[in-house]
């Protein structure tokens, strides 16, 4: 049975692609390649084409005897959300119900979905566990919070099963270097402090050096992404071995700060990074990690990579394609 891959040419896409294709799984990706590359996927099975096409779906799941979907094609910059929501409302929200009545037409009802613990918004407490409220703070993410309840009304009206997996901070690259991240599209804080670090660009901006933390910048929980791959895995085994639907944090249940992820690529990269301290961005939480208890007791799984293996592996990722 073949696993359909909805945007597994992009970044956390790529990487359960390729770790699924070592498993021994058939995979098939969709993607439109819009904003990803088709050499991120090393020769997988590949239809050009978007989630919208919901006959396109049906026809891909009929022609390659799909059993599950897992669905990471999604627009995901939270600023560009604030900007120009209409594509996120058309593609990732639309584009997901389009997807789920092409799979189901074609008799699949089970999906991972790539979630996002930006649905929480500013957390109250932490770590945040799953029960926390759903209270998203940008388009971005309220798109990604009713993805999940399409994906919940789908399953109490046509009985579709699904596990939404809510992603803390990806970040990191294949531990052999052979794939990684497109720092083209992306304003997250790795990928940009490697840019400065390898003088692609200038100064990394600290957003905010008097928040209520240890050194006063941000602290979030970042999750190596050959991790976040191997929690897909887990999830579609927990639906085929007839799991229920949930959702679930996807972390390490630590947290890192602005100031020490420079530190620690100036201690990889042998060099200072260049940086300076600017006003804190608007929208941005304080402190944000994960209580990742529910993933290991559901699926018995762990992120097996720390920060200093995220920061070695988008480094050396970084500095083979700059
Ligand atoms: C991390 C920390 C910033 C850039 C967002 C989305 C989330 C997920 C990951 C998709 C914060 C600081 C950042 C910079 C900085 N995306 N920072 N200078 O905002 O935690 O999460 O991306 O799923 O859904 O909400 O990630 O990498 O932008 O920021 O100081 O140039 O780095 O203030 O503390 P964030 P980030």
């Amino acid at each position: 049975m073949t696993v359909l891959v909805t945007g597994g040419a992009g970044y956390i896409g790529s990487h359960t692609v390729r770790l699924m294709r070592s498993l021994g799984r058939d995979v098939v990706v969709l993607d439109t390649l819009e904003r990803s590359s088709a050499d991120a996927l090393l020769g997988a099975p590949l239809v050009v084409g978007s989630i919208a096409d919901s006959e396109l779906v049906t026809r891909m799941c009929r022609d390659h005897d799909v059993d599950s979907v897992v669905h990471f094609a999604a627009h995901k910059s939270v600023g560009e959300s604030m900007i120009d929501p209409g594509p996120y409302w058309t593609n990732n929200v639309h584009g997901t119900v389009q997807l789920i009545e092409g799979m189901l037409a074609a008799g699949v009802n089970q999906i991972v979905f790539s979630s996002s613990a930006s649905v929480y918004g500013t957390p109250e407490t932490v770590p945040i566990t799953e029960s926390a409220a759903i209270r998203p703070e940008n388009v971005y993410a309220e798109s990604k919070a009713m993805m999940e309840r399409i994906i919940e009304w789908y399953g109490v009206t046509r009985g579709l099963r699904g596990v939404s997996l809510r992603y803390f901070n990806a970040a990191g690259a294949s531990m052999d270097g052979v794939i990684g991240e497109d720092w083209t599209i992306t304003t997250n804080l790795i990928p940009l402090v490697m840019k400065a670090a390898l003088g692609a660009s200038g100064p990394v901006k600290v957003f905010g050096h008097d928040y209520p933390t240890p050194d006063g910048t941000g602290i979030r929980d970042y999750i190596h992404v050959e991790d976040l791959a191997s929690a897909h895995v887990a999830a579609i085994d927990h639906l085929t071995s007839g799991g229920e639907s949930v959702a679930v944090n996807l972390g390490t249940g630590a947290g890192t700060s602005v100031l020490e992820i420079l530190d620690l690529t100036a201690k990889v990269a042998g060099r200072v990074v260049p940086h300076e301290i600017v006003d804190r961005r608007i929208g941005d939480p304080a402190i944000v990690f994960a209580d990742a208890n529910l993933a290991a007791d559901l699926f018995g799984w762990h992120a097996h990579h720390g920060i200093a293996e995220i920061i070695e592996s988008a480094f050396a990722w970084h500095s083979s394609t700059s």
